[in-house]
């Protein structure tokens, strides 16, 4: 197999690594190397140790399982939990999101058409609006939906009983669902950033389905500079191995992993691009000043939401930027990351 070599056409645009539209590739990507059952699932011991229980109880009495929230930053795993859940159960899955449910009719609709103990996947469920989700409560609490059939003095409602499911809704950040709808749920979990050692674990459990010759420190160096993500580490996988078969002999080495990486505009802790016009921006624009977001999301041009829900999580993981009640702040440590001196360093201490 050869690969034909055109940079600019791919490879021009390295911030799309890290938040971008998912394209036809990357939902094969996903698809391909999404793990199926719990054991392949790697890290999160916590989330997955309390799931294994609730999932084998729930299996010895044939009943459905409790409804589960999951949270956290985009790509730690949480449409692929779903799938794992589901297929532990040995039910079938149901896939929908907020946005794509308009009507409360068309979430009647899927109701109804659950069979029991199925899994109804909610993606992005804090984005359904509020009618959609005023018939989402009785539906999960007693497992009916009411109906309005009618209309004016001849409307009459007619409650109908819906086969006991299990609902589990993912989110970016759990602080964007109504309280009420956080309440239906028996249990929510959170996805943590992985370790980089599980990063190079999935790294390697990729290569080897997509048969990649990685070694250990290639997928160690590619692990370092995934952001804890493995949305990212697959997809930086990827890129570093057409990068080693067309400049080099298609094994991934740590030295080659790292030229890769450089090449694409990812630095050594998983930077790229727009994280460091965010920490230069906050740095030098605004001379280190607590910024607000929308500020800075217009300053370095990306949307407010991508910035709160893709960026700002990582950069605060790293402590390179702190949310004060003024706004964001670059820390010493990105003045250190950058390269810069702080004009405060000097004289007496800010903030920090
Ligand atoms: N725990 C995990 N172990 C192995 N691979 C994972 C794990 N979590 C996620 N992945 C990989 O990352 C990709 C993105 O995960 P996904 O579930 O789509 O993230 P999210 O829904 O949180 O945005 C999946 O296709 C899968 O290949
Ligand atoms: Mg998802």
């Amino acid at each position: 197999m050869s690969t034909v070599w055109e940079p600019g056409e791919h490879y021009a645009e390295p911030e799309r690594l890290v938040a971008s539209e998912l394209t036809e590739d990357d939902l094969e990507i996903d698809r391909s190397l999404r793990p199926r059952q719990l054991v392949d699932y790697l890290g999160q011991s916590r989330v997955k140790e309390n799931l294994g229980v609730l999932i084998e109880a729930a299996r010895g009495r044939g009943e459905p399982l409790d409804h589960i929230l999951l949270s956290g930053p985009p790509g730690l795993g949480k449409t692929t939990l779903a799938g794992v859940i589901a297929n532990e159960l040995g039910v079938s899955i149901k896939t929908t999101s907020g946005p794509a449910i308009e009507r409360t009719g068309d979430l009647a609709a899927i109701l109804t058409n659950l069979q029991e103990r199925d899994v109804l996947f909610i993606d992005e469920i804090h984005r359904l609006n509020r009618a959609v989700e005023e018939i989402l409560y009785p539906a999960m609490e007693d497992f009916a939906v009411d109906l309005v059939i009618g209309k004016g003095p001849a409307a009459r409602s007619l409650r109908l009983e819906l086969p006991h499911f299990t609902l589990v809704g993912a989110t970016t950040r759990t602080g964007l669902l109504t309280g009420p709808l956080r309440d239906r749920f028996g249990m929510a979990f959170r996805l943590d950033y992985y370790t980089p050692s599980e990063l190079a674990d999935i790294v390697r459990r990729s290569a080897s389905i997509l048969g990649v010759e990685v070694s250990d420190e290639g997928a160690e160096e590619i692990a370092r500079r995934s952001r804890g993500t493995p949305r990212l580490a697959n997809r930086l996988l990827k890129r570093v191995r057409d990068y080693a078969q067309v400049r080099h002999d298609g094994t991934v080495t740590e030295d080659i992993a790292a030229e890769a990486l450089a090449f694409f505009e990812v630095d050594h802790v998983g930077l790229d691009r727009m994280d460091v016009s965010i920490l230069e921006t906050l740095v030098h624009k605004f001379s280190g000043r607590p910024v607000g977001l929308g500020t800075l999301a217009a300053a370095v041009g990306e949307e407010p939401d991508t910035l709160e829900d893709v960026y700002e999580p990582y950069l605060l993981q790293l402590g390179f930027i702190a949310r004060t009640p003024k706004g964001r702040q670059a820390t010493p440590r990105a003045y250190e990351h950058l390269g810069v001196v702080r004009p405060e360093a000097a004289g007496q201490g800010g903030l920090f």
